[in-house]
């Protein structure tokens, strides 16, 4: 996992790898805390100890079998209200490398990958403001390949879809070229194209179904995101803006 050979510029070039290890996301942030790190610099284990996913939640893989790692990247060109980018191609750059392998991959909002209406791929970013600037972001992935058991019901991964073993390294060279591709077009102003990606692969979009929010039931159908990132559903009577954690999918 440390002789990832990706066709980049920066991301992935310089790795970080530990048989084990806490969180690669705790990791990063304290690579960063030594001012030396070059953008691009990837964290990446067999094994956490602490895996964190969102809402608090813990993340959970089996050691060897899947890919957790956390990419840095040095977004200073974006203020903290444009963090959903990042969201953006973050998770257009797992769809587009699940495509490679998959059809009928969606992105169910703000960043979880499904396919087959069960969550292959998990993303947890955090970042570190400074001033009006976002100074720098540690874009963490765990990805399910070849794990072929889950607590979690609507959990799938690589083996548990086509009953094969995968290369882990394979894929995360296309998954390091997807992110660095992505994150060059934003940095060269194409969050339009971006965001219009995002939308055509949106789990649930323009599709009637069911939502809860503040402990009630709605039936809507979600139009987009807005700038802020916040998840537009109409209902029969307006239309809604939701907050991450304000909202909840019903199956
Ligand atoms: C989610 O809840 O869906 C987000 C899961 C993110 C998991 C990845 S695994 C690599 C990185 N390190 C962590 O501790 N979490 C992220």
């Amino acid at each position: 996992m440390h002789k990832i050979l990706a066709k980049t510029l920066f991301v992935g070039q310089k790795i970080h790898f530990v048989p084990e290890c806490q969180s690669t996301n705790d990791m990063a942030a304290d690579l960063l805390k030594n001012e030396s790190v070059v953008e691009g610099a990837m964290v990446v284990t067999d094994k956490q100890t602490n895996g964190r996913g969102q809402r608090g939640n813990t993340w959970e893989s089996s050691a060897g079998k899947n890919l957790t790692l956390s990419i840095i990247l040095k977004p200073k060109f974006l203020t903290p209200r444009d963090h959903f980018q990042l969201h953006y191609i973050t998770s257009l750059a797992v769809c587009t490398t699940l495509l490679r392998y998959f059809r009928d991959v969606k992105i169910k909002w703000p960043n979880d990958l499904l396919i087959k209406g069960k969550k292959i791929c998990g993303i947890l970013i955090e970042n570190n403001i400074r001033g009006r600037s976002i100074e720098n972001s540690i874009v963490g992935i765990g990805l399910n390949v070849n794990q072929s058991s889950f607590d979690y019901a609507l959990a799938t991964s690589f083996v548990d879809l086509s009953g094969q073993d995968y290369s882990r390294e394979e894929i995360l060279t296309i998954l390091l070229e997807q992110i660095e591709s992505k994150y060059l077009m934003l940095k060269a102003g194409r969050l339009e194209e971006l965001k219009k990606e995002y939308l055509r692969h949106l789990f649930r979009i323009g599709d009637s179904a069911l939502y809860e929010a503040a402990g009630v039931q709605f039936t809507g159908t979600i139009q987009g995101v807005d700038e802020e990132g916040r998840l537009i559903i109409a209902t029969a009577n307006d239309v809604r803006y939701f907050e991450f954690k304000e909202v909840k999918f019903i199956y």
